[in-house]
């Protein structure tokens, strides 16, 4: 191989041999949506039969699995939410008896009562083969060593990855998150090929390399498999270049699964291929509910297909994507990068905005570091935001109030309203050690 083309080879990645893809991943499209259709109509049936609360709902809706003779008639059922897994906490949406489900995980959830989700030893089985195909979509392969630095425990992240990398035939450093000097210690030491982790925390570990001397580009690490939160392609550019990786989103939720629902081929790096024959996917507006078109920007929502303990119909991500065709898995659909959730969308003096554009403005700006972290608070009777952004160490303290003022004009032209931006000293905001919370809200609540 010349220079020129490993070089292109390791920038684009390599498509694996298509003889170690899944089955399904070369499945035709009229295969893929017979097997789809039937694995529905069975899905439907399951949760029905199992779950009263479907039971309840599909009944008040006026529909029944039977009236489901295409795909399209998915759209007549009712949708679930979050809530509806509250209102049955703990147990109340399994569709099998309690004995036969061999695991639970749960997400904290910010309010009240976590969010619990359960697996039959079938669906574990399925959890990891949609994890390890994902972690070879990714470039991984049998023998690579893998750190995981998602947390294990209730959050579906660390054992979810932990399965799926076992499964394909690496050897897992099970790290977990947290002890930033022990994980770059382990990546020296161990000599790992991919990371697991994510990439608020990748950032992290990035600062601890070089606190200690180290350079990042030198590791071992070549594949980085970020997910279980926004991030940009601004933030993909940036660990790219200080880790010297190829850096690919996975996503996931754990009402469908937990991560592997969907992840991004190295070799196109354009979006994320849905695992169709597991997860069936539809955008709807988030406001009237509605199916809309292949292309179109909306709510996710997805109907699990083989699911035994846990059956979801319709469920309500709250992630806002839209749905592309297939690229280098063509029989399934990508969904773009989700850069936002519709809960967290600040709505300031009237107008929406994301973290994920304020990010997108800081990391294009120069003498900024990606560490940034957002506030809300009410002066007088309005809305005020404050980001406060850590300068680049090795950026002059000349550039701090031009930068500043860089990031609010970004922000002004992007959506027309005006934030406060404070650039501060380096290592002075809080670092992730998980899912990163961006902002903070102290508005004071009128009428509560
Ligand atoms: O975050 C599962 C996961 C673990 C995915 C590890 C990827 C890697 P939950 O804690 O239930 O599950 O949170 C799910 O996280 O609805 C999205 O809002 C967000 N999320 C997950 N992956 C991505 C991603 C795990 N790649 C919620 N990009 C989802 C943007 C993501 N947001």
């Amino acid at each position: 191989m010349t220079a020129a083309t490993s070089e292109t080879t390791r920038r684009l990645g390599t498509a694996p041999d298509p003889g170690t893809l899944d089955p399904a991943e070369r499945l035709s499209l009229d295969e893929l949506r017979a097997q789809q259709l039937e694995r529905l109509r069975w899905s439907l049936r399951h949760a029905y039969e199992n779950v009263p609360h479907y039971r309840r709902a599909f009944d008040d809706a006026g529909v029944h699995p039977d009236d489901c003779r295409e795909l399209a008639d998915l759209a007549r059922f009712p949708t679930t939410s979050k809530t509806d897994l509250r209102d049955n906490y703990p147990f109340g949406m399994f569709a099998v008896p309690r004995e036969q489900v061999r695991r639970v995980h749960a997400s904290s959830g910010t309010t009240g009562r976590p969010t619990v989700v359960g697996y039959t030893e079938r669906d574990l089985g399925t959890w990891a083969t949609v994890m390890a195909r994902s972690i070879r979509a990714a470039g991984g392969r049998p023998g690579d060593v893998l750190h995981n630095a998602y947390g294990y425990g209730l959050f579906t992240g660390g054992l979810g990855a932990h399965y799926g990398a076992e499964q394909l035939g690496c050897t897992v450093v099970p790290v977990s998150g947290g002890m930033t000097p022990r994980q770059v210690q382990l990546i020296t030491d161990f000599r790992p090929r991919i990371v697991m982790v994510t990439p608020s925390y990748m950032l992290t570990v990035i600062d601890e390399f070089e606190k200690q001397g180290l350079d990042p580009r030198a590791s071992s690490l070549e594949i980085g498999i970020f997910g279980a939160e926004p991030w940009t392609e601004q933030m993909r550019r940036e660990m790219e270049q200080r880790l010297d990786i190829q850096a690919v989103d996975i996503y996931g939720l754990s009402e469908v699964m937990g991560p592997g629902v969907a992840q991004e081929c190295v070799e196109t790096k354009d979006g994320l291929h849905i695992w169709e024959d597991h997860f069936y996917p539809e955008v709807i507006d988030p406001l009237t509910g509605e199916v809309l078109p292949e292309g179109e920007r909306g709510e996710l929502v997805f109907t699990s297909l083989t699911k035994e303990a846990m059956p979801v119909v319709r469920y309500r991500t709250r992630d806002l994507t839209r749905l592309l065709p297939g690229t280098a898995r063509p029989g399934m659909r990508r969904m773009e990068k989700v850069t936002g959730r519709t809960d967290d969308m600040i709505i300031l003096r009237g107008v929406n905005l994301f973290p994920t554009q304020i990010e997108e403005i800081v990391l294009r700006t120069p003498g900024l570091s990606p560490h940034f972290a957002l506030e809300l608070t009410t002066r007088g009777r309005l809305d005020h935001l404050t980001c406060r952004i850590e300068a680049r160490p090795d950026s002059p303290a000349e550039r701090r109030d031009a930068a500043a003022a860089e990031v609010a004009k970004g922000v002004k032209d992007m959506v027309g309203t005006s934030i406060e931006v404070l650039v501060v000293d380096p290592e002075t905001l809080p670092r992730s050690v998980g899912k990163l919370q961006r902002l903070r809200d102290l508005r004071k609540r009128t009428g509560a």
